[in-house]
């Protein structure tokens, strides 16, 4: 080739990538620590294929506020290109016939023998794909400062609920703030459905909290769960109202709280600070759940765009949301594990070879369940309803047991 042949040879594929980059728009709510570095894994990825990322990120834990200006935007015609939006919301979408295709994509890579199929479930709206998924955090664990639990003559992590609140006393007794909480209403429903899980099991939960079965809702069980709630609250302190999910960790690693109830979220921000798993803080199954897993997929869905450099670009991001590298980098920061299928591990801390171990055993025996708290299971609408109900019996100490069990059966119809 004469040189004017190559110039010529390379201008024309600088046109034909000119022309097919695309920006991306994301709506996000990774804004604390961990996750913004997780988020600048995917904006790096999306930049390496040539495409601009717009950052559209809305602050607020477990998504509540990154919805409601979703909504504003989608309603009045102008979607961004992607949104993280993940369960039962991404059918609500599909139905309304915003959501874009992402069919070609996943044939050609192969997604339906690369994801477990209770995920590809929940990605796909009439047989079709339309979200992408990122991860798998597990909801049911407890975060604990090894130092505090020292100082406070507790040895281990507690297993059961004697177990805990006998090692929240001991804290308490240590001038520790025994259970870090923030009191906002996802993060005391994410508090509420471990404790359902670890008092009824996971059969009860899918029947309670899944299912919305007025007679398991309306049980013995629940009322012992309700009761073991409210028992937990007395162990946090007076400034947790309104305290946003990430400060609460902070107060862990820190040293001034002994144990949180979070998703493995929590641990994206450990591992942010430089802190290590086993040596500055400690993860275990939240009490009584071992043997269950309540999984929360994040997932992106693309919302239908006219102009063709977006849509190529779209393409592009879902095909390496679901690719090994990214899998790997976005996840060890994430806090999170693979959702691709047959990963290897070996990087990944024992906090998360934990969740990955737990994640298939309890598919096969049926403690894997989806968390209602972070909308993987019930209609936003009922979700709502019933987060309501339990933030309202845990601030309000005047509302019983058995009122409290009332409402919740209420909010579940
Ligand atoms: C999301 C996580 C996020 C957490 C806190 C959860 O609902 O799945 O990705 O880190 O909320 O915002």
């Amino acid at each position: 080739m004469t040189l004017n042949k190559i110039a010529l040879a390379i201008a024309a594929a600088v046109c034909v990538s000119a022309a097919q980059a695309g920006e991306v728009e994301v709506l996000h709510y990774w804004t604390s620590g961990g996750e913004a570095k997780s988020a600048a894994e995917l904006k790096k990825l999306l930049e390496s294929k040539g495409h601009t990322w717009k950052d559209f990120a809305v602050a607020g834990g477990g998504g509540d506020n990154a919805m409601t200006v979703l909504k504003s935007r989608v309603v009045s015609g102008n979607p961004p290109a992607a949104a993280q939006i993940k369960g039962p919301a991404i059918q609500e979408w599909a139905q309304d016939g915003v959501l874009a295709n992402l069919d070609s994509v996943a044939k050609a890579e192969k997604w339906d023998s690369l994801l477990p199929g209770v995920v590809a479930n929940v990605m796909k709206y009439k047989g079709n794909y339309v979200a992408a998924p990122v991860n798998v955090h597990r909801v049911n664990w407890v975060w604990a400062n090894p130092e505090v639990l020292k100082k406070a003559g507790v040895s281990g992590m507690p297993q059961t609920y004697d177990e805990f609140f006998a090692a929240a006393d001991k804290v308490k007794k240590a001038g520790f703030i025994a259970v870090a909480h923030g009191g906002q209403n996802w993060q005391d429903f994410t508090t509420f459905e471990s404790v359902v899980l670890g008092v009824g099991g996971a059969k009860f939960y899918q029947d309670a909290l899944v299912k919305l079965d007025p007679k398991a809702l309306n049980s013995p069980t629940m009322k012992k769960s309700l009761e073991t709630f409210r028992k937990i609250k007395s162990y946090t302190d007076a400034a947790s109202p309104g305290r946003d999910w990430n400060l609460t960790t902070a107060m862990v690693m820190q040293g001034k709280a002994g144990f949180q109830f979070m998703g493995d979220w929590a641990k994206g921000e450990f591992v942010a600070a430089g802190k290590k798993p086993g040596k500055d803080f400690l993860c275990a199954a939240a009490p009584g759940t071992a043997n269950a897993f309540t999984f929360n997929v994040d997932s992106f869905a693309m919302f239908k765009l006219k102009d063709t450099g977006a849509q190529k670009a779209q393409g592009d991001l879902a095909a390496s949301i679901m690719s090994t590298g990214f899998q790997e980098v976005f996840n060890l920061n994430k806090g999170s594990i693979p959702v691709r299928l047959n990963m290897s591990m070996d990087k990944f801390d024992d906090c998360a070879k934990l969740s990955s171990k737990d994640f298939v055993s309890t598919a096969k025996t049926g403690g894997l369940v989806p968390s209602v708290a972070h909308g993987m299971a019930i209609s936003p609408s009922i979700e709502g309803a019933i987060k309501d109900v339990v933030s309202q019996f845990w601030n309000d100490d005047k509302i019983g047991v058995d009122e409290g069990l009332k409402r919740l059966v209420a909010a579940a119809k």
